[in-house]
């Protein structure tokens, strides 16, 4: 076993604290979270806030969509523990320098944002962070155009389906891997699998050394990937 799978929070610690919250981004910074994986819609008026879904509903006490709200309105509603939603910027002044590496996922799968990539990479550009961010999403004309954007950094595809001839397929869109529901054997650059919350599934992911695993435990998961990787 030679490559470390790098452990990442998947919304944060949900296992423990609401998800996508700053309680539970600020534990896992607290306790030596080695990757947090987190997700961005932007408001009415813009602003790059962090929360799963699209709506408000499953996970606040709001209701509709996120982009139905201006941020000063967003700020009446609350995660459960009466944690506030995270904005992008809030989430980068908490991260800092800590030396854990981000995974930020575009939320425009469902609905296009105009102007996303542009407002949620000047920002993450502007702060002074430890490691490159890692930029993913399951819609792939979001990565095309923050490559337009910044050709340099690192863009994986998101998929929960089997991507057939994955090695073209990254050399052709100049990703630098896949982020995968399931493992598979032929992705060339770093392949990172969600959401790993099973031991025997970890456990055989950490054996083949993919890049990265999503888990809602990441207490649990990175205790088990220490005890089996040398
Ligand atoms: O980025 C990995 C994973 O978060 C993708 O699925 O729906 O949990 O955002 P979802
Ligand atoms: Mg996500």
């Amino acid at each position: 076993m030679t490559v470390k799978t790098l452990v990442f929070g998947h919304r944060g610690y949900p296992a423990k604290f609401p998800e996508n919250s700053l309680a539970g981004f600020a534990y896992g910074l607290d306790h030596g979270i080695e990757g947090l994986e987190f997700d961005v819609h932007l408001t009415k008026d813009q602003v790059p806030v962090i929360m799963h879904d699209e709506r408000l509903d499953r996970t606040s006490d709001g209701t509709g969509y996120i982009h139905d709200y201006t941020l000063a309105e967003l700020r009446q509603f609350h995660l459960a523990e009466n944690e506030p939603i995270p904005t992008l910027a809030e989430f980068l002044t908490l991260v800092g320098t800590h030396d854990v590496q981000l995974n930020l996922e575009f939320k425009t799968d469902k609905i296009q944002y105009p102007n996303i990539e542009k407002i949620v990479m000047g920002m993450v550009h502007a702060t002074p962070l430890k490691h490159p961010v890692i930029y993913s999403s399951f819609h792939l004309p979001t990565l095309k155009a923050c490559q337009k954007l910044a050709p340099n950094e690192a863009y994986c595809w998101l998929t929960g389906k089997p991507v057939v001839n994955a090695g073209a397929f990254v050399a052709n869109e100049h990703l630098a891997g896949l982020h995968l529901s399931h493992y598979q054997d032929d992705v060339p650059g770093d392949e990172r699998i969600w959401t790993v919350d099973d031991p025997k599934e970890a456990a055989a992911l950490f054996r083949k050394g993919v890049a990265g695993i999503f888990t809602d435990d990441f207490v649990t998961m990175t205790a088990l990937r220490d005890e089996l990787t040398v």
